[in-house]
């Protein structure tokens, strides 16, 4: 990777991911890129910002040209219960955006990141210890895209030789950008109102366990798969990868342990419940261990610690 180019960059990852590569890359390399720009005037990529619509193949080539790009990491998308509320955009954008991303990187002879999710699984796939190759059948709208994406990128692999990789993401928890609109969000939101009301009300009900991972760690596999050697890659993508599996009390206790008086109730979303209850409650990532050495370094009280002291100082809420 020495110029990249990101789709969906003012997004929970892109803003941070960007950050992150412009650091290791130089701030010049790496072309940040979403149909809009970041809200917050402070996350607003410091290198070039361009706006870009990924359904717009034409547009995505034009840019991905001009900056002579030799990676893109696409990660536009309409997320889990977003998708729900609207199938059809949801297949157009994450279809038609990725198709586009692929033709990019097939023309411009470039190496190839997306990410796949948890929710690529469904009802019929073994629910704990989910290996990596397995029952495929999800019945959410995010889920039919989510696999139908893994399929295409190793089909660009195999037909056309393009370097294509990437990852199964768990619910990531972050404290930069809000998340976009997803299953896991109670997990970030949880954090949020944990500093900033000292209690929570849970869309997703008690002993709910799906996989989640910390930013740091979702950011350094993605970096670190992309520098990992191709022709030890057996899987290359849609990696099985997470941190840890939780359910909203496991993180009400680990909050408990630094703010004891902190509390959560119930009231259950029906539509994100059942997309919650047809995914994995732990998924099996040693292939991307064995494979290109991943290796999370946060567990559930390293991130309760982390994001209860940034949301302290970002929110500006002083510690008791
Ligand atoms: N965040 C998670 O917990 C998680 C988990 C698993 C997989 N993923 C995947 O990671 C990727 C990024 O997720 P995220 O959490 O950053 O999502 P997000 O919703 O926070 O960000 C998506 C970004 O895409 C942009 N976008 C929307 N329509 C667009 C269009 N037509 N053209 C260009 N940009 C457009 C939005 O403005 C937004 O900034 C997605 O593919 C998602 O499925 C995320």
């Amino acid at each position: 990777m020495k110029s990249i180019l990101v789709t969906g960059a003012s997004g929970q990852i892109g803003s941070e991911l960007v950050a992150k590569l412009q650091d290791v890359y130089g701030e010049d390399n790496v072309v940040a890129t979403d149909i809009r720009k970041s809200p917050d005037a402070a996350q607003q990529s410091a290198g070039p910002f361009e706006i870009l619509d990924v359904t717009d193949g034409k547009r995505m080539f034009e840019i991905a040209k001009q900056y002579d790009v030799d990676t893109v990491i696409h990660l536009a998308a309409l997320l889990s219960a977003r998708a729900e509320e609207n199938p059809q955009l949801a297949w157009n954008l994450n279809m038609t955006g990725l198709v586009n991303g692929l033709e990019v990187a097939r023309q411009l002879d470039c190496q190839f990141f997306t990410p796949s999710s948890i929710a690529a699984f469904g009802p019929s796939t073994p629910k704990s210890g989910t290996p990596q190759d397995t029952l495929q059948r999800p019945n959410t709208i995010y889920g039919v895209t989510k696999v139908s994406g893994e399929l295409l990128c190793d089909y660009y692999h195999s037909k056309f030789g393009v370097d294509t990789r990437g990852v199964r993401f768990p619910g990531l928890i972050s404290y930069v950008t809000p998340p976009g609109g997803g299953t896991t969000d109670y997990a970030v939101e949880i954090y949020y109102h944990a500093v900033q009301y000292g209690n929570y009300t849970s869309f997703i009900g008690k002993g709910t366990y799906m996989d989640m991972m910390y930013m740091p760690d979702a950011l350094d596999a993605i970096v670190q798969l992309m520098e990992a050697d191709g022709d030890k890659l057996v899987h290359r993508n849609a990696f099985n990868i997470t941190a840890m599996s939780v359910a909203p009390e496991d993180i009400e206790s680990a909050i408990q342990e630094l703010m004891p008086g902190f509390a959560v109730s119930y009231a259950v979303d029906p539509v994100r419940q059942a997309i919650a209850d047809s995914w994995p409650s732990s998924i099996d990532s040693s292939c991307a261990e064995m494979e290109w050495g991943f290796r999370p370094r946060y567990d559930l009280g390293e991130m309760t610690k982390d994001m209860l002291l940034k949301l302290h100082r970002k929110l500006q809420v002083k510690t008791s």
